[in-house]
């Protein structure tokens, strides 16, 4: 498989698992064509080239010659310089035991260009989890525009460079598969919880403690599925998975209408800010946390399914939990 091709395969995995319907990302695509044709510079239609046909910003090949074929990818949930140095010395020792080298690093959190591109994946895909739940698509709408443009300040001065220039100065090509993943675990986790019908939040936890990756993280972490607001007796209500998809955290703004006008008793999220946690107690919205690693990995994990099938070797550290899929 050459690297266009899985990247392109990831592509796809992502959007079967993604919470929009193929017709919402079809209308998605086509205000991006339009958006194209208004583009001057070769360097912004260059730039713009892949969201024509991906529809997640945050997933892309930051280097790499597309023509080249993978065989061995270390996978890890952030991939940075120290990640890019590990590989070529585990390079090393490969090639003096007469094993192939690692040819692709792939991590799930976005670096370079794909973490330039995280406020692309946010509005379309929370504006849609929410409506699913009940918030009206104007609410969510408006309340995230602010944090979107926090975001996307807060990526304007970040070294979107570094990581991209020490793959290219160890010549390890590099690929983000951030959203596509996340897809995978917001369809897991929302599968989990529909089929147990949790009644509290223990039987919410006990739920997602079945799912292997949480059982395997538990040897190493203390309650990696942690009750965060509320507590164990507490009545788990209506449930959604909130907190899995759509770029990184929304604005907590919204915790209030998702309470109150679409009557949301608990969120299960993978990672939850102070402000966040404040604001589901003062709304009263009881809070299930599932460990950040583990949650990534089951979202990884179609992705690294998918290599191994077709042939691939993959290495796993960096934070990733390899388990199967419950
Ligand atoms: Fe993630
Ligand atoms: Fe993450």
């Amino acid at each position: 498989m050459t690297l266009e091709e899985l990247y392109k395969k990831v592509v796809e995995i992502g959007k079967k698992a993604d919470p929009r319907s193929a017709a919402d990302i079809k209308r998605f695509m086509k205000s991006r064509t339009e958006a194209y044709k208004k583009l001057k510079t070769t360097a912004e239609k260059e730039l713009f080239r892949d969201r024509l046909w991906n529809p997640y910003d945050d997933t892309r090949i930051i280097f790499g010659e597309h023509k080249r074929k993978v065989g061995v990818v270390f996978v890890g949930i952030d991939i940075g310089t120290e990640d890019l140095v590990l590989i070529s010395q585990l390079n090393e020792l490969r090639v003096s035991k007469g094993k192939k080298p690692i040819d692709l690093a792939m991590a799930h959190h976005p670096e370079g260009y794909a973490l330039g591109g995280l406020a692309g994946v946010m509005d379309d895909i929370q504006v849609e989890v929410l409506r699913q739940a009940g918030v009206p698509v104007n609410i969510t709408e408006k309340i995230l525009a602010s944090r979107v443009r926090d975001v996307e300040i807060s990526v304007h001065g970040d070294n979107l460079h570094h990581t991209m220039d020490s793959a290219r100065l160890l010549d390890i090509p590099l690929i983000c598969c951030h959203t596509v993943a996340d897809n995978n675990a917001f369809q897991t986790i929302t599968r989990i919880i529909e089929k147990a019908m949790p009644h509290t939040l223990q039987e919410v936890v006990d739920a997602l403690m079945k799912i292997p990756a949480y059982e395997k993280a538990s040897h190493h972490f203390e309650r990696p599925v942690d009750i965060q607001v509320g507590s164990p007796n507490s009545r788990a209500g209506k449930i959604i998975v909130g907190g899995f998809t759509g770029g990184t955290e929304g604005n907590p703004d919204i915790l209030e209408f998702a309470v109150n006008v679409a009557g949301v008793g608990t969120t299960i999220d993978m990672h939850m800010s102070r402000k966040h946690r404040e604001l589901s107690e003062k709304h009263r919205l009881n809070t299930v946390v599932a460990n950040h690693m583990a949650s990534d990995s089951i979202g990884m994990q179609p992705i690294v399914d998918m290599m191994r099938k077709a042939g691939i070797e993959v290495i796993v550290g960096s934070g990733y939990i390899d388990a199967p899929l419950p």
